[in-house]
């Protein structure tokens, strides 16, 4: 049995019974079942990159093949191959009507409104080769909305988990974000992504450089997107933020870390301050009261 709050508590987005769709309606009435796939799955996918870990001598598992993807420092590994074929292979058998999108799809779909299981095998595979914090994560989007997610980093036996309207959790205890009086107060993560090219280096330096002199506590740079919006989520960290110059965040870093920050009481917009759309590559994530003063220094020209 997957926790989750008894009462219903729409967010912000959150459909309400008067303007579902037939999909959104269909999903909700399957809320917890939902939930409990994503939660499984994300536990066996991550048990079974934990036996890949890389180098091989640290759990005895065997050597693991790196490959490089859109780049050189874009890595994918037979663990991120293994672990989307495992969640893959159970969601074809258990909702066969349902589409998929995975971060190793040889071609990407287009998300639709249809009900979509969006799924990242290992969110920070440079994380995982080298030993840091990465994880699994897995969340079922309908109508563009991710409806059920979680977040598994098997190194720290720490689930992420939340349904729309239902709150977000860490091992089954409830998450909220902490409160920050001021962006003073507040521990920023972001991420460099794949960027190399020298001037979109600098306008990502820059932003840094911003929120550096504006005094903020710290800002960090951990390596796995979807653990950064989680880590706002139970109040870890106070804002993420990411987008300046193509840093690459996609859907499947997106998806189930947004709806456990989101349902832990965090905001999430583009960086222009206009609704977040988990399609594209501007996001901030942070309490209300810090959000606009984060998008005014990240976005305001040197
Ligand atoms: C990456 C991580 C990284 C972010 C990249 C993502 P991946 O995911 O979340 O922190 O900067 O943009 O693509 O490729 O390791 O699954």
């Amino acid at each position: 049995m997957v926790h989750w709050r008894a009462t219903f508590v729409p967010s912000v987005v959150s459909v309400t019974s008067n303007n579902m769709s037939g999909n959104m309606h269909r999903a909700h009435s399957d809320l917890h079942g939902y939930l409990q796939t994503a939660v499984s799955l994300a536990k066996r996918a991550g048990t079974l990159i934990q036996q890949h870990r890389y180098p091989a001598q640290l759990n005895g598992g065997d050597a693991l093949a790196i490959n490089t993807k859109a780049g050189s420092a874009d890595l994918v590994t037979d663990a991120d191959v293994a672990s989307q074929s495992l969640i893959f292979g159970a969601l074809r058998k258990l909702y066969p009507e349902h589409k998929l999108i995975g971060e190793e799809d040889e071609e990407h779909a287009q998300l639709t409104n249809d009900p979509t299981w969006i799924v990242d095998a290992i969110d920070g595979t440079t994380n995982f080769v080298h030993g840091l914090d990465c994880c699994v994560s897995v969340a079922l989007v309908v109508d563009r909305q991710p409806l059920v997610g979680a977040v598994y980093n098997p190194f720290r036996a720490e689930m992420f988990h939340a349904a729309r309207g239902r709150g977000a959790f860490l091992n089954d205890v409830p998450i909220t974000v902490k409160p920050c009086a001021s962006l003073h107060d507040a521990l920023i993560l972001t991420e460099w992504g794949y960027v190399r090219n020298a001037p979109a280096v600098r306008r990502i330096l820059a932003a840094n450089e911003r929120l550096i002199t504006a005094n903020v506590r710290g800002v960090r740079q951990l390596g796995a997107g979807a653990l950064d919006l989680c880590y706002v989520g139970a109040g870890r960290a106070d804002a993420v933020y990411c987008g300046i110059a193509g840093e690459g965040w996609h859907m499947w870093d997106f998806a189930a870390g947004a709806l456990v920050a989101e349902e832990a009481g965090a905001k999430l917009s583009k960086l222009d301050g206009s609704p977040f759309d988990l399609t594209l590559p501007s996001m901030a994530c942070a309490t209300q009261n810090i959000l606009p003063r984060l998008l005014e220094i990240v976005n305001a020209e040197d």
